[in-house]
């Protein structure tokens, strides 16, 4: 009966509110009134509780009912919870908070759904590298599907920190280097997520709650490590940094991650400039914004207070949500009596989060999300996985691709497509794990349930091709650091043999081969969160392995598994074919052999610039020239900004990435070299697939403003279509240039177009030499 009770009695105050039904589609007013009502009745504890999303430890082992939690959750002090996997403990604590709580209101289930749920897609990085927006929006929306079938109604996505450096690992989580393309993927998982009309996002049961995140500027930590320091001018920050942000609040995402990151000597956490007066005042952010894990208590690391100011500093900058501290539960009330945060600030965040759980529709079914039936139906379908394959053959770059003659004397051929015959050996540590397929952050995969490569392979080209595989080396010499590099269930399995024995074996294997296939590179979780690296090149044992093989004299593919750009300027030189497969996700295993084999023409295209040596970092495509640039073609001049020991180039630009045909770019044509303020400019490219393969180009708009009142970058990418060609067939592709095209932030962060020169730049990098100058009157 009191279950009922407290059921009911929720919905009797909004029916006494004058709302009819919970069911029907309601204006904001209505859910004005009804959570006024609610918040009439909520205790300063139960405010405070909905701000707290405490650790789920003790629930993911089994003791829901008893645990602390439980009773935090009946007591009414609870908001949520994160990382509970399966739809029935999901509603098991569902309803601890909606029977017996006082007020019976729903929590909030997040969770770390990143690329893929079950079904596993390319690691964001990858996914960028497709630079396709409908394949990206659909992965986010067979996330949501699939999440919100097991009970999560938030995902902590989209993660759009832009990052120049590599050996942050968590580069593998972000969309690379590029504002204008982040920004592009930032709206395209929004959307993905939470439905594309922004007047009904969430309303479906298989649409969940996105998370914008690291905000912000994660991506600048000094050194490339992890949790470290940002320092930058406000003017980059708008110019570099801000905007994949600001386009995942245009698509209407529901929440922001706070960053852990310092900006101006003050934690994000607690910055009010950025939490209140650019996310709400000046982007008009409507939703809530939930801290990163222990973002309020490391604020005491930071040093700038105890628990008590630090969570009184977060709640009065804009934050709403406390993950994991419980600083705001242990301290707000104290603040509140001592005058330290009002009532005021509090009941907006109280506000902030109740308006979510509304907008999701928890309030008419906390149960919307706990279909017991969906699972079976939902998760991990041969839908599903169809769609991560072709999504992950997409999001391939090959990086090089030679030409060998077949037999002595016979003409020279490209090494890849692979020939479906003969015997191909998988040699590598890379070659046959399961585990790590996926890639990281991927924490509801099914780790033992997607195929290794070389099972993959063999299991596709059974009847063809013969298939054999060895290990060839561990990941990497020193144990501890394969050890550190392997966690999470994502064992390499290290092997007890010598190098020499495990070398003699791939000799062997390599020796009955027609092709070798190295499967090298990064374990999964070299990459990602706390990952950092400050030497990018392949692994010693392996480049030792790489070594061997290229002396058998068979052709071999550098079959590279990575998270981030590595430093491949020695396999650049010595390998004959090298094709990047990232980590791709649950299917990954047949997507490589698609495009090893020829039934797929790798079109994925470099969203992060590969150095040729970690000290070029940061180098990216969209710098500033400086005083003294290098002269085009040049290495090494005194008294230019250059290095004596490296040229200043890349090793693979932004943008780069080859295919099994080749394209060419007409001269770009302009409807009219002048604009004014209020005008626009059309410029046309024919592209004419020139090779004998169908296959996909994409085709990028750059843009060189040549004089502005602050100094510009030599380029920035300004457009993109990726378009399908016909062997020998031809497409134009036009691009509309506007003014607002052309703005940035001045001096005074006034978002501007000045009237000037410009030239654009179109093809198929961020090298792209066709060009024509246009005029902004
Ligand atoms: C810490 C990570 O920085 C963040 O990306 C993630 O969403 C949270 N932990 C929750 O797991």
């Amino acid at each position: 009966m009191k279950k009922i009770f407290k059921r009911t009695s929720l919905l009797m105050a909004a029916t006494f509110m004058g709302i009819a039904t919970m069911q029907a589609q309601k204006s904001p007013q209505d859910m004005d009134r009804f959570i006024d009502a609610l918040m009439k009745k909520m205790t300063v504890e139960e405010k405070i509780g909905q701000l707290n999303l405490p650790v789920t430890g003790e629930i993911t082992t089994g003791q829901a009912k008893s645990s602390d939690v439980a009773k935090k959750i009946e007591q009414g002090l609870v908001g949520g919870l994160f990382n509970l996997k399966g739809v029935s403990k999901i509603r098991d604590v569902q309803k601890l908070a909606v029977e017996n709580s006082r007020l019976g209101i729903p929590l909030l289930f997040g969770m770390d759904v990143i690329h893929g749920y079950e079904t596993i897609f390319p690691i964001p990085l990858g996914l960028s590298c497709t630079w396709d927006m409908a394949a990206i929006e659909k992965s986010a929306r067979i996330a949501a599907i699939e999440a919100s079938a097991d009970g999560i109604s938030w995902t902590f996505s989209p993660m759009v920190d832009i990052s120049r450096d590599p050996r942050w690992g968590r580069v593998s989580e972000g969309s690379g280097e590029d504002p204008f393309l982040g920004g592009a993927i930032a709206k395209a998982m929004v959307y993905g997520y939470q439905g594309t009309n922004l007047s009904d996002q969430m309303k479906r049961n298989d649409e969940i709650m996105a998370c914008v995140k690291h905000f912000a500027l994660y991506g600048a930590g000094e050194a490339g490590r992890d949790y470290n320091t940002v320092d930058m001018s406000r003017n980059r920050m708008f110019n570099e940094y801000m905007y994949p942000y600001e386009a995942a609040i245009e698509a209407g995402v529901g929440s922001v991650m706070a960053s852990f990151n310092e900006i101006d000597g003050v934690p994000a956490t607690a910055n009010k400039w950025l939490m209140t007066d650019v996310l709400r005042k000046q982007w008009g952010f409507k939703g809530f914004v939930v801290t990163d894990f222990t973002g309020i208590s490391e604020m005491i690391e930071h040093g700038i207070g105890d628990l008590q100011t630090v969570s009184a500093r977060a709640l009065n900058a804009g934050i709403d949500m406390d993950m994991v501290s419980e600083g705001f539960a242990g301290t707000l009330k104290k603040s509140i009596t001592q005058g330290k945060v009002s009532m005021k600030t509090l009941d907006a965040a109280c506000r902030r989060i109740l308006e979510a759980k509304y907008k999701l529709g928890l309030f008419d079914n906390p149960y919307k999300y706990c279909d017991q039936n969906r699972p079976a139906r939902d998760i991990f379908t041969k839908e599903h996985r169809d769609a991560a394959r072709k999504i992950a053959s997409e999001s391939f770059v090959l990086l090089k691709n030679s030409s060998l003659p077949k037999q002595p004397g016979s003409p020279a051929t490209p090494v890849l497509p692979l020939e479906k015959k003969g015997t191909v050996a998988v040699i590598g540590p890379l070659g046959n794990t399961r585990s790590n397929m996926p890639g990281t952050w991927s924490v509801a995969a099914r780790l033992n349930d997607y195929p290794s490569l070389y099972e993959g392979l063999k299991e596709m080209m059974a009847g063809k091709v013969n298939i054999t595989y060895a290990k060839g080396s561990n990941l990497i010499s020193d144990a501890a650091y394969e050890e550190r590099a392997t966690l999470f269930g994502r064992s390499l399995n290290r092997d007890n043999r010598t190098d020499k024995e495990m070398l003699e074996e791939a000799l062997k294997v390599a020796a009955g081969a027609d092709v070798i296939i190295a499967a090298l590179g990064e374990s999964s979780e070299m990459s990602g969160e706390s990952s950092s690296r400050t030497e990018l090149a392949i692994p010693d044992v392996q480049r030792t392995l790489l070594e061997t093989l290229l002396k058998t004299g068979k052709p071999v593919v550098l079959t590279l598994f990575t998270g981030r750009p590595l430093t491949l300027t020695w396999e650049q030189k010595n390998v004959p074919a090298i094709l990047n497969v990232w980590f791709g996700g649950s299917e990954a295993a047949y997507a490589i052999g698609d495009v090893l084999f020829g039934d797929v023409n790798p079109s994925g295209k470099l969203t992060m610039t590969f150095p040729k040596n970690v000290g070029q970092i940061p180098l990216f495509y969209n710098h500033k020239n400086t005083g003294r640039p290098l002269k085009e073609g040049k290495w090494f001049e005194k008294f230019r900004s250059n290095y004596l020991d490296v040229d200043n180039a890349p090793l693979y630009p932004f943008g780069y990435g080859l295919s099994y045909t080749t394209f060419q770019y007409s001269d770009i044509a302009l409807s009219t070299p002048t604009m004014d303020q209020n005008g626009s400019i059309t410029a046309v490219v024919t592209v004419t697939n020139t090779g004998k393969r169908d296959g996909a180009e994409v085709v990028q708009l750059y843009i060189h403003d040549l004089v502005g009142s602050i100094t510009r970058p030599v380029r920035e990418l300004k457009g993109f279509e990726k378009i399908f060609l016909r062997a020998g067939e031809s497409k134009t592709v036009s691009f509309k240039i506007t003014p607002e095209l052309l703005r940035f932030y001045d001096y005074d962060l006034n978002h501007v177009a000045e009237s000037g020169e410009f030239d654009i730049f179109i093809g198929g990098s961020s090298q792209a030499k066709k060009t024509a100058r246009l005029t902004l009157k």
